[in-house]
């Protein structure tokens, strides 16, 4: 998978994606994250890509010349799947639809600042809008990342053990079980004894339930309760 993200803030990106997972991840050629800085896109001398709103009122709106340029040359160059802008006013992310995108061979992830971009943008480019939540944050680089992070993990090959993505909460409908490591008593603080006794069926059955339980406990909604 190939993700190009389009950004006037492209530093707070970098760090992101320079370690751990997703840094192996691209190290091992699963996935590959370019970040472009939307400023190298505007034929303006003081490379500003925002200004102020036709009509008036407060806050400045991104121009759409520097978005155009950059889209239209990286479409020039192979097929997206999707251009997403992470506003939050899109669709609101959830696994089932990470899964549906982690399917894509190439998307383009469009960053919104300041009070976001001219609308012509959204009718003429983008193909989604993604929100991470109903919360409003100074920048889509975060949300970006967010959606980047969730997408890598579940291509194959990235995580170790194949298996460990499609136990992650949300990925039957439930949350979680809980999960306990060495020492198995710890101060006087035990686990659980089904996961000693190497019984594989009582074990799922054990972690189905803690699943059910944990999810009606804090998210009946999943339940549709
Ligand atoms: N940009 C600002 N707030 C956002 C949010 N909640 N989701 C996605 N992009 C955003």
């Amino acid at each position: 998978m190939r993700i190009d993200i389009i950004t006037c803030l492209p530093k707070l990106l970098d760090s992101f994606f320079g370690y751990s997972i997703l840094q192996r991840a691209q190290q091992a050629g699963h996935a590959e994250v370019l970040v472009h800085d939307l400023r190298d896109y505007t034929a303006d001398k003081h490379r500003r890509v925002d200004d102020y709103p036709f009509g008036g009122g407060a806050g400045m709106v991104m121009q759409i010349e520097p978005i155009a340029n950059c889209i239209r040359k990286l479409q020039a160059e192979r097929t997206y799947d999707d251009v997403i802008y992470m506003t939050p006013d899109g669709e609101r992310l959830a696994q089932p639809l990470v899964n549906r995108l982690s399917l894509a061979q190439n998307l383009i992830i469009l960053c919104g600042h300041y009070k976001g971009v001219d609308e012509r943008v959204r009718e003429q480019f983008i193909t989604r809008e993604i929100s991470i939540g109903d919360y409003v944050l100074s920048g889509g680089e975060l949300a970006a990342a967010v959606l980047s992070d969730a997408l890598i993990r579940l291509i194959p090959g990235v995580l170790g053990d194949e298996t460990s993505a499609l136990t992650d909460s949300f990925q039957d409908g439930l949350l979680a079980p809980p999960i306990y490591t060495r020492p198995a008593n710890f101060e006087g603080w035990t686990i659980p004894d089904v996961l000693l006794s190497g019984h594989e069926a009582k074990i799922d059955d054990w972690r189905h339930e803690q699943a059910l339980a944990r999810t009606r406990a804090r998210r009946p909604d999943l339940l549709g309760e």
